[in-house]
């Protein structure tokens, strides 16, 4: 038997940035999807979940080519994937456990994604290259679960790193990783809310990024991606642009800026510059991305009034889930107490808020071990 984890992540500042070939800014937390495995002789895959009902069976000859509508979906993608690209995987029982939060913005499906890659490499006897085992899952993200993702999900569960923030340009797929400060606490309040249309609003505020990018490149035939944009040429070609598209072109220029600003402040151990960095990201995403719902503006709103509070922003891809909040240490319990009342008086809901700890990327972990010392 042999056993993998991948961590779930929120990102400090970076959003909806990947699919336009720009800068994020992720952290892997301490919650884990974690795979438990055993070799089979025959090339079938049999994969349970806490999460879900049932079992679901995978044969590697035959995984398929598109989403069957089934939680299992991530994995047959995973190794139809891998497969398709080479790699001659074993078959293996699985059975899956989760302490990230499914649906919250947390990254869920990227860390069931990496932690059965990893797993179904190293069964193989592969050495893995975390970087192609990253694009192996963003692929299977857009073919069998219809979401046409960036590539940020998938690195930091590949690439995270204990202690660190890391820096990524999702064009040439450099990574920085910025140490965070120790007397700092990531704090992630969830709204307990997710928009059912959640995914098809992601595809269209990419469909828009890429309308901007054919309107523009009429102008600016270089052009590739909104990367290759300042925000003076989205000024001056405003004229090309329908209101809409305009809007969405703007958050995505000046969040490459507010990232890349907000890295030099880390390294120079600004918080307070982080930290408004942090709010004019939230207020783009709310004004000209249009993803931010009401509980999201509240859950900020409301970090913002506790003393010791950094900076907070939504995180992920919006419409219901998390917000980032960057904490003093000494303020974290104060700052829980507090949001938790606020927003459950504003909204009626208890919110669920996690102190996180930035952690490892994918990798084999130790078996649980029980309150009698027994091995799991
Ligand atoms: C989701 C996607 C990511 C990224 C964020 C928004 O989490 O999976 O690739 O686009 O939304 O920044």
């Amino acid at each position: 038997m042999a056993i993998y984890r991948a961590p779930g992540r929120v990102n400090l500042i970076g959003e909806h940035t990947d699919y336009n070939d720009g800068f994020v800014m992720p952290v892997a937390i301490d919650r884990y999807t974690t795979v438990t495995a055993d070799v089979r002789v025959d090339r079938r895959l049999t994969v349970r979940s806490d999460a879900y009902e049932g079992l679901a069976e995978i044969d590697l000859d035959k995984p398929g080519d598109g989403p069957a509508g089934s939680w299992s979906d991530y994995v047959r993608g995973v190794a139809a994937v891998l497969e398709r690209k080479g790699q001659r995987l074993r078959g293996a029982q699985l059975a899956i456990a989760s302490t990230v939060p499914l649906g919250a913005g947390l990254s869920s499906s990227a860390a069931l994604e990496v932690s059965t890659g990893f797993a179904l490499l190293d069964l193989a006897g592969y050495a893995i290259d975390r970087t192609a085992l990253a694009l192996a899952c963003q692929q299977a993200e857009h073919e069998f679960a219809g979401t046409r993702c960036g590539l940020m999900d998938q690195f930091i569960a590949c690439h995270g790193r204990a202690g660190h923030a890391v820096l990524l340009d999702t064009r040439s797929l450099d990574a920085v990783w910025l140490p965070l400060p120790a007397d700092v606490q990531v704090i992630v309040c969830n709204t307990m809310t997710r928009h059912s249309l959640a995914s098809d609003g992601y595809n269209e505020r990419r469909a828009d990024c890429e309308a901007g990018v054919r309107a523009l490149a009429v102008r600016m035939p270089r052009i590739r991606a909104l990367r290759d944009v300042t925000f003076s040429d989205l000024e001056a070609n405003r004229d090309v642009l329908p209101d809409r598209v305009y809007r969405r072109c703007r958050h995505v220029v000046t969040e490459n800026g507010r990232t890349l600003s907000a890295a030099d402040a880390l390294r120079d151990g600004d918080l307070a510059r982080f930290g408004v960095l942090m709010g004019a990201s939230h207020a783009s995403l709310r004004d000209d991305y249009e993803v931010v719902t009401r509980e999201l503006d509240v859950m900020v709103e409301a970090a913002m009034e506790v003393e010791g509070t950094i900076g907070a922003r939504m995180t992920g891809g919006g419409f219901g889930g998390c917000t980032v909040n960057l904490v003093r240490a000494e303020a974290a319990a104060d700052f829980v107490a507090r949001v938790r009342e606020k927003y459950a008086a504003r909204t009626g809901r208890t919110p669920d808020i996690y102190a996180c700890v930035a952690s490892d990327g994918v990798g084999p972990a130790a078996p649980a071990i029980d309150s009698r010392g027994a091995r799991s």
